[in-house]
């Protein structure tokens, strides 16, 4: 299985990935956690561009997002690689990350959705909705810049609409999950097994009853 967790900067997909890969774990799935931008040469780039250290126009940074993509796809060990020696891959973004930001800065969607084709489309979807408001919070708390504050709203509103609009042409998204990322670590965890488990379950049978299980250890 090929899953992707997306959402707004502070929404939890770095959290859940690693929550939900914990919980498959204990089922006795072997399982592989990774993010984008990745840590390749492409990704590494697109970060120093998003961290400010480098300055390149909005479509270079989408060209860079797409070259790390196919880097980290195909790579020796990479993603199809993994997925082939039976590995379950959670991914904490991918294309859709790429169509809501990117089209967020002023992007055409379908020029993006262009230089993205050559990334397979994942299994599972999972997208965190979490409120604006809740995501500055947690941007805040973990001490990352908030000077512009409005702006920042501004942009993850903007950011938070393309999401939407780019998961309702269901392109790059495979099964969609979608849950309510305001609520605790423990309660996000539980709807994103609930409905993998519901749409997953004529593909999996008997896997779509383990994973709608309550997941040990986790307060
Ligand atoms: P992320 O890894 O979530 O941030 P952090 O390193 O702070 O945990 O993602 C980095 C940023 O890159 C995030 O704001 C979303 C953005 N991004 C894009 O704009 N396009 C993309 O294709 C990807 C993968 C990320």
């Amino acid at each position: 299985m090929f899953i992707v967790l997306e959402g707004l900067d502070g929404a939890g997909t770095t959290t859940q990935t690693r929550l939900l890969s914990a919980h498959l774990r204990q089922w006795g799935f072997e399982t592989w956690t990774t993010r984008e931008p990745s840590a390749g040469p492409f990704g590494k780039a697109a970060r120093s561009v998003i961290e400010g250290d480098e300055t390149l126009p909005p479509a270079g940074l989408a060209l860079g997002f797409a070259a790390d993509r196919i880097h980290h796809m195909f790579k020796p060990d990479g993603i199809e690689e993994m997925l082939a020696r039976g590995v379950w891959v959670i991914t904490d973004r991918y294309v859709l990350s790429s169509l809501a930001y990117q089209s967020a800065q002023g992007l055409d969607l379908n020029w993006l959705i262009e230089i993205n084709r050559a990334a397979p489309t994942p299994d599972v979807t999972v997208f965190l909705d979490t409120s604006v408001r809740v995501c500055l919070e947690r941007i805040q708390a973990r001490g990352e810049n908030l000077e512009d504050k409005f702006h920042q709203r501004t942009a993850l509103l903007n950011t938070r609409r393309q999401y939407l609009h780019a998961l309702s042409s269901g392109l790059f998204v495979g099964k969609l999950v979608t849950a309510d990322g305001n609520g605790s670590k423990a309660d996000v965890l539980q709807q994103i097994l609930r409905g993998m488990a519901e749409e997953l379950q004529t593909d999996l049978g008997v896997f779509g009853g383990m994973l709608s299980q309550p997941p040990r250890g986790l307060g």
